[in-house]
């Protein structure tokens, strides 16, 4: 408890998955935790409920809706976050999406520029409109999550796969760079978590058990345990880890 007291967060792509159990055990550990996603309803709801779970002495989530491949909403996110709040401490960039699960021959130009719009210049927008401010209190911590799709290339999956990478490398050179300026960045790269983006490898119970047979650790992932690493890196526990890709996996990348 209180790992994140009085710490002011955002955490992007937060309705539901990893981003909502993020932001849900960010808000246990005391932080103040601004979410966003596309809908306002979806968000209000996933608050409340978060706040009837964590009770009152804990800290608190506040919906901001923001669409992340839209530069204008990122923003105002951002400024909204500095009137209400007063900074931004740690920023989680979780938001991210899937539509082209096809063979590599069949991408197209449209998919492969959302693809990059969302997943990938969506953490940098972020990442330059929050870090200045992080750099000028000398303090501030950036966990971007990533995917084992960025360490190895995922069948029918390359642009998915591909942002991923990026964002890995993303990961390190802004690590390098805001190191001295007591900024650390670092990305978490899960393997399969039980979420509506990964429905596809999970809900066919064939392809599910095939899965778990070829990994060590024998149950489908949890959003709750990625929140747990997510506490880790945001905290000051972790302040002397930067520009590191955590393999959460169940062992799965394992040779
Ligand atoms: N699940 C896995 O197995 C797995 C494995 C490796 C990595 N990951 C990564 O983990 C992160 C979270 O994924 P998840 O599995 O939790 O997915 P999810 O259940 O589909 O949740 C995705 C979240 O992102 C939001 N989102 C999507 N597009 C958005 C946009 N344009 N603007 C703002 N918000 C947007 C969604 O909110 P709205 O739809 O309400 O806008 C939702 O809250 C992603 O970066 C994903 O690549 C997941």
């Amino acid at each position: 408890m209180n790992m994140l007291k009085d710490k002011v967060a955002v955490v992007t792509g937060a309705s539901r998955g990893i981003g909502r159990a993020i932001a849900e055990q960010f808000a246990r550990e005391g932080a103040t935790v601004v979410i966003c996603g596309r809908k306002q309803e979806t968000l209000e709801q996933v608050a409340s409920e978060a706040a009837a779970r964590i009770g009152d002495c804990a800290g608190s989530i506040h919906p901001i809706v923001c669409h992340v491949g839209r530069a204008a909403d990122i923003q105002r996110l951002v400024e909204t976050t500095h009137r209400q709040f007063g900074r931004i401490d740690i920023l989680v960039n979780n938001a991210a999406t899937n539509i082209a699960q096809e063979p590599v021959l069949q991408v197209d130009e449209a998919r492969f520029d959302k693809m990059i719009e969302v997943n990938l210049k969506s953490a940098f927008r972020f990442i330059q409109a929050v870090a200045p401010g992080m750099c000028e209190r000398g303090s501030g911590s950036i966990v971007n999550i990533a995917s084992i799709a960025g360490l190895r290339p995922q069948y029918q999956g390359m642009l998915y796969s591909m942002t991923k990478a990026a964002l890995i490398m993303m990961t390190q050179s802004y690590a390098l760079e805001l190191g001295p300026r007591g900024v650390r960045v670092n990305a978490i790269a899960p393997g399969l978590v039980q979420t509506v983006l990964s429905e596809y490898f999970w809900k066919d119970e064939q392809k599910l058990r095939q899965i778990i047979e070829e990994q060590p650790v024998k149950h489908l992932g949890q959003p709750a345990e990625i929140a747990e690493i997510a506490v880790m890196l945001a905290s000051d526990r972790a302040s002397y880890l930067t520009g590191q890709t955590l393999v959460v996996d169940g062992g799965r990348l394992l040779p």
